[in-house]
C-alpha cells in the first residue's frame, strides 16, 4: 500500500469519469472522514449538499461555466460555509448573533476547505478521482437558489467525485524553497527557480496539449491577477448575510 505521502503526491484532478457508482457505504465513510477534519473553535461550520437530481446536476454544470463533468461524475457535492446552524443557537440561548464578522467568514470558509480536502484524500485513497469546481461561484446567486441555501450559508466550491476514466499526468508544483521560507519572508533565489519551473510547466502543457503551445506558470498567474475576478462575490456574500465587520 502506498504511503499517505505518496498518495498525496500522486494527486491530479480528474475530469472524465466512468459510469460506476460509488457504493453507499464508501460514500458514508468519505463523509465521516471529511467531518473528522479539525474545525476552528469546534464550529463545524460546513454543510455539504449532495446533488442527485439529474436536472439540477445539468443546471449546475451550466452555471459552473458548462463544465460537463459536473453532470457526468458519479457524485457532485457542493461544499457550503454554514454560519446558520451554529447561529441558530444564539437565539436559543438568548444571545445576539454576531456572525457577520470577517473573522467568522474566514473561520467557516477554512473549515469547509479542511473538510473537503480530508474527504478528497480519503476518496483518492479508495481509487476515486476528484475535481474541485470553483466555477459554481460564476453564478453564486442561482446556485444558492437551486440548493435553497438560506442566509448565513454560501457555496464555497463544488466537488466532482467518481472512478477515473483517464490517467492524466501529475501537474508539477513550485519548488519547495520558493514556497517554504526559513524564519522570515524573503524572495531570495526565487526568480531562478521559478524560471526553471516555468519551463517544466510549459513542457507539461505541451505534452498535455499534444505539442501545442505551452504557457508558463508565471504568465498564467500574471494574467489571472491582472483581470477582474468574479466581482459579483462581494455583493453576493453581503446578500447571504456575510456582511463584513
Ligand atoms: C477551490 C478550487 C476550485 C477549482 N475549480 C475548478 C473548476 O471549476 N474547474 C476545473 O476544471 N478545475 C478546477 N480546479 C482544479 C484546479 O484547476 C487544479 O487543482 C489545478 O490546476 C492543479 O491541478 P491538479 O489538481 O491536477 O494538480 C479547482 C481547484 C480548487 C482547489
Amino acid at each position: 500500500m502506498a504511503s499517505v505521502v505518496d498518495l498525496l503526491k500522486s494527486h491530479r484532478s480528474i475530469r472524465k469519469f466512468t459510469d460506476e457508482k460509488i457504493p453507499p457505504d464508501l460514500l458514508q465513510a468519505l463523509f465521516e472522514a471529511g467531518q473528522a477534519a479539525a474545525t476552528s473553535s469546534f464550529l463545524q461550520g460546513s454543510t455539504i449538499v449532495r446533488v442527485t437530481d439529474p436536472v439540477n446536476r445539468s443546471k449546475l454544470a451550466e452555471l459552473a461555466g458548462n463544465q460537463k463533468y459536473v453532470e457526468t461524475a458519479a457524485e457532485f457535492l457542493v461544499f457550503c460555509a454554514d454560519l446558520k446552524r451554529p447561529g441558530n443557537f444564539c437565539r436559543a440561548y438568548g444571545k445576539p448573533f454576531e456572525g457577520d464578522f470577517t473573522e467568522h467568514f474566514i473561520i467557516a470558509t477554512v473549515d469547509v476547505a479542511l473538510m473537503a480536502q480530508s474527504l478528497v484524500t480519503a476518496a483518492e485513497s479508495e481509487g476515486l478521482g476528484i475535481c474541485y469546481i470553483g466555477g459554481i461561484r460564476n453564478n453564486p446567486g442561482p446556485v444558492s437558489a437551486l440548493l435553497r441555501l438560506p442566509q448565513g450559508v454560501y457555496p464555497v466550491f463544488g466537488l466532482c467525485l467518481g472512478y477515473p476514466d483517464q490517467d492524466p499526468e501529475i501537474k508539477p508544483r513550485l519548488p519547495v524553497p520558493v514556497v517554504v521560507k526559513q524564519d522570515y519572508y524573503n524572495e531570495e533565489g526565487d526568480a531562478d527557480q521559478i524560471e526553471e519551473y516555468d519551463e517544466a510547466i510549459r513542457e507539461y502543457y505541451r505534452t498535455r496539449t499534444g505539442g501545442g503551445h505551452g504557457i508558463s506558470w508565471s504568465e498564467q498567474v500574471a494574467t489571472l491577477l491582472s483581470e477582474k475576478s468574479r466581482p459579483h462575490m462581494k455583493a453576493f456574500l453581503a446578500d447571504q448575510g456575510f456582511v463584513f465587520k
